[in-house]
């Protein structure tokens, strides 16, 4: 039977971390669908045409091993403005969404875009400087050597481009359930998010 758990929110407010848990959890798949838009980045700043990037995607992008840096995220979200890019990435995401067995989705316009009929739609965030303090302390531990304003600054970036786009701009849809992960350990999170879906199956 398809479930569908739509989770999106601004970077580095643990809706990867939630998502992953929740799938593994409850035995449902789970797609980072940011993953999907990082190798899109990744390919445009190999030379790539975003559109292009798009339409020929395939299953080792995703697995590069360069997404998770901030040079791939902005390239991600400034890929991500282009509508012709979001269409060319529809189909999968939906798909992946209506699977047997249930799936967990995890990005910005899952809830109002990708899966408007999810069985339960979240809305994970933060105060930009605790997500800027994760992402820091991240990085730091990755190797790479950017300082606490640098991070603020980026995730202050991507947020804006994020949510004042015109195609599926980043923001809750109604009948999202928030969940501030701000003062919130990662257990306490995953147990809020636990709570509101086993209320709706
Ligand atoms: O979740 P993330 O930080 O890995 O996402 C990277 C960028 O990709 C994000 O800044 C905007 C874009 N993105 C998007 O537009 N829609 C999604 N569903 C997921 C990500």
């Amino acid at each position: 039977m398809a479930f569908t758990i739509a989770i999106d929110g601004p970077a580095a407010a643990g809706k990867g971390t939630i998502s992953k848990a929740i799938a593994r959890e409850l035995g449902f798949a789970h797609l980072d669908t940011g993953l999907i838009y990082r190798a899109v980045g990744a390919k445009v700043l190999a030379g790539s045409d975003p559109l292009k990037a798009a339409n020929s995607l395939s299953a080792e992008d995703l697995e590069a091993d360069n997404l998770r840096t901030p040079e791939v995220a902005q390239a991600a979200s400034k890929a991500a403005v282009i509508a012709e890019v979001r269409a060319a990435l529809v189909q999968f995401q939906r798909s992946f969404a209506r699977r047997a067995g249930g799936a967990v989705l995890d990005g910005r316009d899952i809830g109002t875009v990708i899966c408007p009929e999810a069985e339960v739609k979240l809305f994970v965030t933060a105060s930009a400087e605790v997500r800027a303090q994760r992402r820091h302390a991240e990085l730091t531990e990755k190797g790479h050597a950017l300082s606490f304003d640098e991070v603020l600054a980026d995730v202050k970036a991507r947020d804006d481009r994020d949510m004042s786009r015109a195609e599926a701009p980043l923001k809750p849809a109604e009948d999202a359930v928030l969940i501030d992960t701000s003062d919130l350990a990662i257990d306490e999170a995953i147990t809020a998010a636990l709570q509101v879906i086993h209320a709706a199956r």
